[in-house]
């Protein structure tokens, strides 16, 4: 869980590699020297926030639960991109719990390759048990920084909701882009710089209320649908998807700050499950008002994706 600290393990030790059709990998995890003061990109933070897949799985169903448009962000992309080239060879950068793979197996079929890789154990061990029927797909613990050709070459490669935590953006995009085989299409979806807007600053006026810490942190917009393009080193397209989140009580809405955002701005070392309960229950007198006057809360969350053809 966020805030439950554990030995960070980053050192470098190698991937089990894994096999397909006789080719093996060799992504490798490396510790990393990048550590700065806004937690969204310290690798130490990124490694934490993902060590349980709870928080990310809370917002998964909360989009599902309570999001305003019917049609989903990964279902939009996926189609799109299957009007412009149909894919034998996927990989998924920093896949997290899967939520493209199930769009890929419900649009693109079941006979396409997928490949996922992510930095978290966590996250590896889910994918790996959701996945293990399908002979198509492996699932390998690596990181983004760390691509390389023995992965082979890709129709499509995803880089979905994670840039923002990668150090060196444009250099993990340039090898994303190496990996695309010719007419291959790379998809990177991420957040409006407006996303939850109303939820930060009732954060930030959580974190004064606590006398914490607390520096605006650049976090999602890092990455975001306005930033984005500029690190491309290719021309890009840019899809926006309005979206929206309807929270129908202060419990859900309390949840869906508790899995990760209760946490921007403030350094690391403050991460701790006593400060985090202090946060949650400073947000819900500020946001209780909110809830008994009008019964619902809504959060603006726009996203989107950039796409690039080779
Ligand atoms: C917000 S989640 C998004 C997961 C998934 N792509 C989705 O859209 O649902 C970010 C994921 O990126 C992974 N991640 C973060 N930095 C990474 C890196 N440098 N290399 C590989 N995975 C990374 C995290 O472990 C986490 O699973």
């Amino acid at each position: 869980m966020l805030g439950q600290r554990k030995p960070c393990d980053f050192s470098a030790q190698p991937t089990i590699h894994p096999t397909e059709a006789g080719q093996r990998y060799g992504v490798v995890h490396q510790r990393s020297h990048y550590m700065n003061n806004d937690p969204f990109f310290d690798h130490k933070f990124v490694h934490e926030s993902y060590q349980t897949q709870d928080d990310l799985a809370i917002r998964i169903l909360s989009h599902q639960r309570y999001s305003l448009q019917t049609e989903n962000i990964f279902d939009a992309m996926t189609r799109h991109a299957l009007t412009i080239t149909h894919p034998q060879r996927i990989l998924d950068i920093g896949a997290g719990t899967g939520a493209w793979y199930q769009r890929i197996r419900r649009y693109a079929g079941d006979h396409c390759f997928y490949l996922a890789i992510d930095q978290s154990r966590a996250m590896v061990k889910q994918l790996e048990d959701n996945l293990l029927h399908d002979t198509q797909a492996l699932v390998r613990r690596g990181s983004a920084e760390n691509l390389n050709d023995e992965l082979g070459s890709f129709d499509w490669i995803g880089l979905h909701f994670m840039l923002y935590h990668v150090a060196d953006i444009r250099d993990v995009l340039s090898r994303a882009l190496k990996l695309l085989r010719p007419s291959g299409l790379l998809l990177c979806a991420t957040n409006g710089s407006n996303s939850y807007e109303e939820m930060m600053a009732r954060h930030q006026q959580a974190a004064r209320t606590l006398g914490l810490p607390y520096q605006p942190s650049h976090g999602i917009d890092r990455f975001s649908l306005k930033s984005g393009s500029r690190f491309f080193p290719v021309p890009v397209h840019k899809v926006e998807v309005p979206a929206g989140l309807l929270f129908p009580s202060i419990d859900s809405y309390l949840s869906y700050y508790g899995s990760g955002f209760c946490w921007q701005g403030i350094p690391s070392d403050s991460h701790t499950p006593e400060i985090k309960e202090q946060l949650i229950k400073t947000m819900a007198e500020l946001v209780r008002p909110h809830f008994e006057e009008r019964g619902a809360l809504k959060l603006s969350n726009t996203s989107g994706y950039f796409w690039t053809q080779k």
